[in-house]
C-alpha cells in the first residue's frame, strides 16, 4: 500500500484526489486547515483520511508520497510548518506549486532529497489533463513510477528532462487552457457580431472546435496541411484565414507563449 500525504486540497488538490481516490493500491491523508471540514464530507472513506494540521497527524514517517498542493503564496509558510517533519526513508515529495523549483523545496525542507515537480492542467478536472513532470537526480524510478501512475489517472503525463522545459511547458500546456478559452470566446463573439444569437453562437464555436480536434487526432496530415485542404483558392476559408494572416496570428502565438514563459521563469528565480 502506498501512503500519499496531500498538503491543500483546493481546486487542483480536489481533482486530483477525486480521481487518485479509485487507485487500488494508494491511500491518502489529506491536510487542509481551512476547507477541511468540506474536504471531509466530499471524501472521508477508508481510502481517505482529512485532517486539520499537522499537528493531528499520527505516524509522519509512514508516508511514501507527499504531495503539495498549496498555492504559491502561501507556500514558504507552509513548508515552514513541516520543518520538523519525517518522512519514509525512500518518499518523495511531489510539488504542484507553480514556479517553485525544487532547490527551493531543498532549501526550505532538510529532509528534502527526491523531489518532483509537476505541471498539470486545469482538464484535470475532468481527468483530460496534461501533466509535465520533471524529477532531481536522486528520484528512484520506483518513485518516478508512482508518480507517473498518479498523474495518468487525470491524463497523460509527461516527463522532462529539465526545470527549464517545465517553465516552458508551463507556458505552453498549464497556461494552454487559458488561451483556448479565450479562442473560444473571441469566435462566439464573432459569430455573434456577424448576426446568430449566443446560443447558436455557441453551438457552432464548440462543435466546429471539437469536431477539427477529433479529425486532428484521426488524420496524421499536419495542422497546417489540414487547414489548406479547407483553404481553396477563391474561397471563404481563404478569405478568413487571409485576415487571420494579415494580423500576425502565428506572431501573436508565439509572443503570448513567449510572455508566459517569461513570467514563469521570473516566478522560479524571484521568488526563493
Ligand atoms: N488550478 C490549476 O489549474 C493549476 C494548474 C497547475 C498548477 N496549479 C498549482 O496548484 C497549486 C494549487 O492551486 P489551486 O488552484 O488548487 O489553489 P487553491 O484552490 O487555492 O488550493 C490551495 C488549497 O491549499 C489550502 N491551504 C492554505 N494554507 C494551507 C496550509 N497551511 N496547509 C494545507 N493547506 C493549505 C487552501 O486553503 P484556503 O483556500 O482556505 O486558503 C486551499 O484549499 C498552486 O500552487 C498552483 O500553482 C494549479
Amino acid at each position: 500500500m502506498n501512503k500519499v500525504l496531500i498538503i491543500g486540497c483546493g481546486h487542483m488538490g480536489s481533482a486530483l484526489l477525486t480521481a487518485w481516490q479509485k487507485l487500488k493500491l494508494y491511500k491518502f491523508t489529506v491536510v487542509d486547515p481551512f476547507n477541511y471540514k468540506l474536504i471531509e464530507k466530499k471524501f472521508r472513506s477508508k481510502k481517505v483520511t482529512v485532517k486539520k494540521s499537522i499537528q493531528d497527524l499520527k505516524n509522519t514517517s509512514d508516508y511514501d508520497l507527499m504531495v503539495i498542493a498549496v498555492t504559491p503564496q502561501v507556500i514558504k509558510s507552509v513548508l515552514k510548518e513541516y520543518k520538523s517533519f519525517k518522512l519514509k526513508k525512500n518518499a518523495v515529495i511531489v510539488s504542484i506549486v507553480a514556479g517553485k523549483k525544487i532547490d527551493f523545496f531543498k532549501k526550505n525542507l532538510v529532509y528534502a532529497y527526491q523531489v518532483i515537480r509537476v505541471m498539470p492542467n486545469m482538464p484535470s478536472l475532468i481527468e483530460k489533463g496534461m501533466s509535465c513532470l520533471v524529477g532531481n537526480k536522486y528520484v528512484s524510478k520506483k518513485n518516478k513510477i508512482k508518480t507517473t501512475n498518479l498523474f495518468s489517472k487525470v491524463g497523460k503525463t509527461l516527463w522532462l528532462s529539465n526545470e527549464n522545459q517545465l517553465d516552458m511547458a508551463t507556458a505552453v500546456s498549464g497556461s494552454g487552457p487559458g488561451y483556448v478559452f479565450t479562442i473560444l470566446d473571441a469566435l462566439e463573439k464573432a459569430a455573434i457580431n456577424v448576426g446568430f444569437s449566443k446560443k447558436v453562437a455557441n453551438i457552432l464555436v464548440l462543435e466546429t472546435i471539437l469536431g477539427s480536434i477529433f479529425l486532428k487526432l484521426k488524420s496524421n496530415k499536419s495542422s497546417k496541411e489540414l487547414a489548406n485542404l479547407i483553404a481553396i483558392k477563391g474561397g471563404t476559408t481563404e478569405a478568413g484565414i487571409k485576415v487571420m494572416k494579415k494580423n500576425k496570428i502565428y506572431s501573436i502565438f508565439s509572443q503570448s507563449i513567449k510572455a508566459a514563459y517569461n513570467r514563469a521563469s521570473f516566478l522560479g528565480k524571484n521568488h526563493k
